[in-house]
C-alpha cells in the first residue's frame, strides 16, 4: 500500500492531539481540529465584548455552512438544507411528517443505531410497521428488497452500519425506491465527512447526519437534507418565529411556512456550533472529499492488515471493497471484550465496544503509527 499521508506539516497545525492519546473513535466523537477551537474561542470573545453587535456576520456564516454542506453532499441548492439540532431529530421530522396509513411498513437493516429503529418503532400505534432485515448475506440490497411489498412506503437505513462498518449501495437502493416509488432515507452519520456523498447519485428523499463524527465538528448540530419535491409532504410538527416565510418582519400577522427547508427550523439558531461546523467543514473541503475518503479507505485496509498479521486478534468486519468504510471492529480470541476494552483505554486508545468487538475508526489525518501502535496493544498473548 503506497498513499502518502496528506501534508503532514500542515495536519500538524490542524490536529493537536496529545501524543498518549491514540485516537480511533471518529465513529463515536471525533476530536476538534485547532481551527474549530479558534473558531469557538473567537466567537466567544466577540459574545462577551461586544454581544451580538455583528449578528449579520454571524449570519453570513450561518449562509456559508449550508453552501459548504451542499457542496459537501451534492445538494442541488442551500435551499435544500435545514440546520437541526441532531439525527434523531432529524429522523423524526421525516417519521412524524409523513402521512401514514394503517398496514403501511418500512424496511430497515436489524442491528441499526436505536436512532434509526426507535422512531420508526415509535409509529407502531399509527399502525406502521418496521421490518428489520438481516443483511449478514451474499446480497445485502437484494435481502433489504425481498421485504418490501405493496405496503411499503419507505426504506429507512443507515448508508454505513456503526456496529460493524459495513457500507450498503446507496445508489442501488436509491434506483430501487425511484422505480417503486417508495421513499428513500438514509442516516448518513456514519458517511459523511469520511467518503464521498452525493444526495442526487443515490436519489434520496431525506439525508441526515450529525457533525460530531466524521465532519469533526461539536455535537448538536446536525444537516437535513430534503429532497425539494418532499418538503411540503412531511407535515410540521415544529412551529416557530424561523420557519415562516417572512421571518424577520416581526410585525406581520399572517405567515406561511417557509419554502425551504429553513420550514423544519423553528427558532434561533445555533449559532455558536454553526461556527465551530463551519470551520471543520472547511477543513474537509480544502483537503478535498476525493482526497479525505483516499486516505480513509487507505487507513482502514492498513488497519485491517495490522490486525490480520496478528495471531490473537480475529477481524469482524467485511472487507470487500466497496463495503469497507472508516470503521474495523476485531475481538481477541481469549479474551472478553470487556477486558480488553478496559486494557485498551486505561492505555490511552480512545475506541469502542461495539458489534461484539473493538471497534477502531481512524481518519483521514490518523497517523500510520497510531493505527498499529493501537493494534499492538490489543495483541496481547494470552
Ligand atoms: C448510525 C448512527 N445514527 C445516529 C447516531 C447518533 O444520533 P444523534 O445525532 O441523534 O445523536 C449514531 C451515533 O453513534 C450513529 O452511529
Amino acid at each position: 500500500m503506497n498513499i502518502k499521508t496528506p501534508k503532514t506539516s500542515s495536519l500538524s497545525e490542524e490536529f493537536s492531539l496529545v501524543d498518549d492519546i491514540l485516537y480511533l473513535n471518529h465513529a463515536a466523537v471525533a476530536p476538534w481540529p485547532n481551527r474549530v477551537v479558534d473558531a469557538i474561542e473567537k466567537f466567544s470573545r466577540e459574545n462577551a465584548a461586544q454581544g451580538s453587535k455583528y449578528y449579520p456576520r454571524w449570519v453570513e456564516t450561518e449562509t456559508h455552512l449550508r453552501q459548504q454542506i451542499q457542496q459537501l453532499i451534492n445538494a442541488g441548492s442551500p435551499n435544500d438544507i435545514a440546520l437541526l439540532k441532531n439525527t434523531s431529530e432529524a429522523l423524526s421530522v421525516v417519521a412524524f411528517g409523513l402521512d401514514w396509513k394503517a398496514g403501511d411498513n418500512v424496511v430497515s437493516v436489524a442491528g441499526e443505531f436505536p436512532s434509526n429503529r426507535v422512531v420508526w418503532e415509535a409509529l407502531a400505534p399509527k399502525g406502521v410497521e418496521l421490518r428489520k432485515t438481516d443483511i449478514q448475506c451474499n446480497d445485502p440490497e437484494q435481502a433489504l428488497f425481498d421485504q418490501v411489498d405493496a405496503k411499503t412506503r419507505l426504506i429507512a437505513i443507515s448508508s454505513v452500519q456503526y456496529a460493524t462498518g459495513f457500507q450498503l449501495d446507496l445508489v442501488r437502493i436509491g434506483d430501487f425506491c425511484q422505480k417503486n416509488n417508495i421513499l428513500f432515507c438514509v442516516d448518513a452519520i456514519q458517511s459523511i465527512g469520511a467518503l464521498q456523498f452525493d444526495v442526487q447519485a443515490i436519489q434520496a428523499d431525506f439525508v441526515m447526519a450529525d457533525g460530531h463524527k466524521w465532519m469533526l465538528g461539536p455535537e448538536g448540530l446536525a444537516l437535513f437534507y430534503c429532497r425539494p419535491e418532499r418538503r411540503e409532504q412531511l407535515t410540521l410538527q415544529q412551529y416557530g418565529w424561523h420557519m415562516t416565510d417572512a421571518f424577520i418582519e416581526f410585525d406581520r400577522e399572517d405567515w406561511k411556512p417557509a419554502k425551504t427547508a429553513r420550514r423544519f427550523e423553528c427558532g434561533s439558531p445555533n449559532m455558536l456550533g454553526i461556527h465551530a461546523l463551519n470551520a471543520s467543514l472547511s477543513l474537509l473541503l480544502e483537503t478535498g472529499m476525493h482526497a479525505v475518503e483516499e486516505h480513509v479507505l487507505a487507513n482502514t485496509r492498513y488497519l485491517f492488515e495490522c490486525i490480520n498479521e496478528s495471531t490473537q486478534l480475529e477481524l469482524l468486519t467485511d472487507t470487500t471493497p466497496g463495503r469497507i468504510s472508516g470503521i474495523a471492529v476485531f475481538r481477541h480470541r481469549n479474551m472478553d471484550n470487556d477486558t480488553l476494552f478496559s486494557l485498551l483505554t486505561e492505555n490511552g486508545v480512545m475506541c469502542a465496544q461495539r458489534g461484539g468487538g473493538i471497534r477502531y475508526s481512524p481518519h483521514y489525518y490518523t497517523p500510520r503509527e497510531t493505527i498499529k501502535r493501537a493494534v499492538e496493544m490489543a495483541d496481547i498473548a494470552v
